[in-house]
């Protein structure tokens, strides 16, 4: 399909109808800002923010009951500022601590809050006002709150579904084959909603949300309680589906491996503000710096050895940080010091065992929340 290009106020008037569209942003650098023009956006926000309105309350009985009747209000800004834009068929992780503004901010992505200000465009439409054609067009999950109809049993919940989208018979017969079998919805299909458990409603809300097959699935937290095995099938199936039907994907978790296993963008959002934006690679390499050689050893290395050794290692960019009795740990920074440490530490000790440690996603975010985030009161 040849592009077709709209000056961002053209945008809105994109027809509604279309499932995907090829947005291109005709930019005021004109022809020569090709990487602009370039983009096909599927979202797009720029200085986003949504500030709730909390009645305040006083602490105890008096207080509470005060609380009815007064109006006193304190203001709290949950997403402050907050610009991106996400391309067709991207696969972004969206990640911050608990109370840090991703699910408002999926919430104003869906046109289920209106935003304070600024700007938000998905799939060319203004969620808020124009969200029952933007409806049609993507899936949402809401891991914290199920969705499903209480006493329908799951198969009749699919078919009016189904209904209710216009889901033609060939993308019906290929979601509905795909989620009984990834997510083995079987033996779940003639049961009431009301009575699955927490991981078997969790599973059927993720099959119906892809059912239309979407050009974008919201998914906030959807392995949020799974237990280990159900999570593994749960990314499965969204890896399987987004790559079958080229869906953008934006995805919160508190599990971090949901985002290496089905992600390779992500956004890491702070207080409502947007801390990182970049590929998963990128984020490695700024924040996964530190590495680590650990040996075991088949005797301890002497004083004087452990000395020379210390020195040795800091001019090849290493740094001995730890040789007690048989085991020894070495860390050092960047890619390219690990074969000549490695040689030097091989011909100068008695190795029995050597690994080599990168640090994990999770210790990589763990040690940013606590780098950024003082206690705060949310
Ligand atoms: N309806 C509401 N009224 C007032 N404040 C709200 C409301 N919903 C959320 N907040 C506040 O906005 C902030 C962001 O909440 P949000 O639910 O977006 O966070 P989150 O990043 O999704 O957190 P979590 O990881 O716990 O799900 C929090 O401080 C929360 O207390
Ligand atoms: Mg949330």
């Amino acid at each position: 399909m040849d592009p077709i290009i709209w000056a961002p106020s053209d945008i809105t008037r994109i027809a509604a109808s279309a499932r995907r569209v090829t947005i291109i942003l005709a930019c005021k650098g004109g022809a020569g800002d090709a990487r602009h023009l370039a983009m096909a956006l599927s979202i797009h926000t720029e200085l986003l923010n949504k500030t709730y309105a909390r009645k305040v309350r006083k602490p105890g009985f008096g207080g509470a009951l005060r609380g009815l009747f007064s109006s006193e209000e304190e203001r709290h800004q949950a997403v402050s500022e907050l610009s991106f834009s996400i391309r067709r068929g991207e696969r972004v992780g969206f990640i911050g601590e608990n109370g840090a503004g991703k699910s408002t901010t999926l919430k104003m992505l869906t046109g289920i809050l209106m935003p304070t200000s600024g700007k938000v465009l998905v799939l060319g439409l203004d969620p808020w006002r124009q969200r029952r054609q933007l409806a049609s067009q993507i899936g949402v999950v809401f891991g914290q709150r199920p969705q499903l109809l209480w006493d329908i049993p799951v198969q009749e919940t699919l078919s009016l579904l189904r209904t209710m989208y216009r889901v033609p018979k060939d993308v019906y017969d290929v979601t509905y084959r795909q989620a009984v079998e990834r997510l083995d919805l079987g033996p779940l299909l003639s049961v009431a909603v009301r009575k699955l458990s927490l991981g078997q409603r969790m599973r059927c809300d993720l099959a119906a949300s892809l059912l239309h097959a979407p050009a974008i699935a919201f998914l906030d937290e959807p392995t949020i309680g799974l237990d280990v095995s159900v999570k593994e099938q749960v990314r499965a199936y969204i890896r399987d589906m987004q790559a079958r039907f080229e869906s953008t994907l934006l995805l919160t978790t508190h599990d971090l491996k949901d985002i290496t296993e089905t992600c390779d963008r992500l956004l890491l959002l702070d207080r409502g503000k947007l801390l990182f934006d970049g590929s998963l690679k990128d984020f490695e390499r700024r924040f996964a710096r530190k590495r680590r050689i650990v040996l075991e050893l088949e005797r301890p290395a002497s004083e004087a050895a452990r000395r020379e050794l210390a020195q040795e290692l800091l001019a090849l960019g290493g740094e001995l940080q730890e040789c007690q009795g048989h085991r020894v740990v070495v860390s050092y920074e960047g890619e390219g010091a690990a074969p000549a440490l490695t040689q030097r530490l091989l011909t100068r000790l008695p190795v029995s065992d050597i690994v080599l440690e990168k640090a994990d996603i999770d210790s990589m975010v763990a040690s940013i929340y606590r780098r950024v985030a003082p206690a705060e009161a949310q």
